[in-house]
């Protein structure tokens, strides 16, 4: 998930030290955004270092970037640890000062506010309305710790422990994407893990203006990187179209099947699961062609295209990964029945001859699955070829769903 880490200045400022790292050690690209006042107790230096990037505090820098609406926009989930009175005022009346509070007004997802500060602090009337006021907006604030303070006193004040803070902030995003519809079994389950997701037909050139295709559009690719990344997963799609990412997705883009081997292959070994989805060319013109190939005026001629084998990018996935785990390795297969078996046979042969560990086989034919927006598939394991799951006719966002509950239930097996 892309989070955004709002530290507001008070002591417990070093608390969001130990949030970020496990937010960070769970695979989630966290941005922090300190407020100044946040950056007198702890510096930039160790938010930058804990977060591996840049941190962000003020509305003035890189301003082209637009970033007091750029974060919150692209945000799946902001958290404010801890969340002084002061904060907390601001956010309910809409104040927009700074970094922070603008963010807190630009976003969508699911905002988690956790409060930190002394006790009658906590308890004044001033405060608790303004909680309530968040409360009724729909953020999800937490109620403070209680226990020793800063000073010698004790009361309800103190920010809640990191790993608390984490579960309340899963929790919210859960209830958001139940909202939204997700089932609720598959909500947040990739959450932690990196996904490598492959797209599109690849394009194979012949010359300047003309390549060698196939009738892949992406479609299914990218419901899987979305599906993925909604379900909290770190996603490199690697793709030849341009549709529509998942937000905080890592888009290679490419256009040949050498293209697609080198993007995969350079990032398999950094990725706990790769799905190849793309159809990559067999086959491809042994040479490109400079200019144009032009037609001989008052000639009946046609040239002869000689091409040469493609490298077999999941085979190569399943030699280099040997003898480790990881990463599981999916592919997919289009099939059509015929003389010598019907997909099933087909798509179990193909299983066994690539050696990935899942493989989900899509029935195609005239007008079936290519470019459409459902299809049928059957997923099969090499641990169990002889079990067939059988999915569709069915959205793409529904068989996409499907292949991340196998290859969840095998993740966690591994
Ligand atoms: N694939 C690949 N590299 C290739 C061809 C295919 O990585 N050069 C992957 C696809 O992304 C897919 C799987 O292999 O996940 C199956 O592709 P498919 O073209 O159906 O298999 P082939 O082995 O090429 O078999 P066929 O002879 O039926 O075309």
């Amino acid at each position: 998930m892309r989070i955004v880490l709002g530290v507001s200045g008070g002591i417990a400022a070093y608390k969001a030290c130990l949030l970020l790292r496990r937010l960070s050690e769970q695979g989630h690209e966290v941005t922090v955004i300190p407020t100044e006042a946040a950056l007198r107790f702890v510096g930039e230096p160790t938010w930058a270092a804990l977060s591996g990037r840049p941190v962000q505090h003020d509305v003035w820098t890189s301003v082209h970037e637009v970033p007091h609406v750029r974060l919150g926009q692209s945000a799946d989930l902001v958290i404010v640890a801890p969340a002084t009175a002061d904060l907390i005022a601001k956010a309910a009346h809409g104040l927009a000062d700074d970094l922070l509070t603008n963010t807190l007004l630009t976003t969508q997802a699911p905002v988690v506010i956790a409060p930190a500060m002394h006790t009658e602090m906590w308890q004044h009337a001033a405060t608790q309305a303004n909680v309530a006021t968040l409360r009724d907006r729909g953020l999800h604030v937490m109620d403070p710790a209680s226990g020793r303070l800063t000073g010698s006193d004790t009361g309800p004040g103190r920010l809640a422990e990191p790993e608390d803070i984490e579960a309340f902030a899963l929790a919210a995003v859960q209830e958001s994407l139940g909202a939204g519809g997700a089932s609720a079994s598959s909500a947040l389950d990739l959450a932690g893990t990196r996904v490598l997701v492959s797209a599109g037909g690849t394009r194979e050139p012949l010359d300047p203006v003309r390549y060698l295709g196939n009738r892949s559009s992406g479609k299914q690719g990218h419901a899987l990187a979305e599906d993925a990344s909604r379900r909290g997963a770190q996603v490199t799609l690697v793709t030849t179209t341009d549709r529509p990412a998942p937000t905080g997705a890592d888009v290679v883009g490419v256009e040949t099947a050498l293209e697609m081997r080198d993007a995969v292959l350079s990032r398999a070994a950094d990725h706990d699961i790769v799905v190849m989805v793309a159809a990559v060319a067999d086959f491809r013109p042994k040479a490109r062609v400079d200019s144009k190939i032009k037609k001989t005026i008052g000639q009946d001629d046609a040239p002869t295209i000689e091409l040469v084998r493609n490298p077999d990018i999941l085979a190569e996935l399943v030699q280099q990964r040997g003898e480790a785990r990881f990463p599981i390795l999916v592919g997919f297969a289009a099939e059509t029945g015929d003389r010598d078996g019907g997909v099933l046979d087909h798509a179990r042969a193909k299983l066994i001859r690539k050696g990935c560990d899942l493989l989900v086989a899509n029935e195609v034919g005239d007008g079936v699955t290519f470019g459409q927006d459902t299809s049928t598939v059957h997923l099969l394991r090499l641990a169990h070829p002889d079990e067939v799951q059988t999915i569709g006719p069915a959205d793409k966002d529904v068989v996409a769903r499907a292949v991340w509950d196998v290859a969840v239930e095998m993740h966690s097996w591994s």
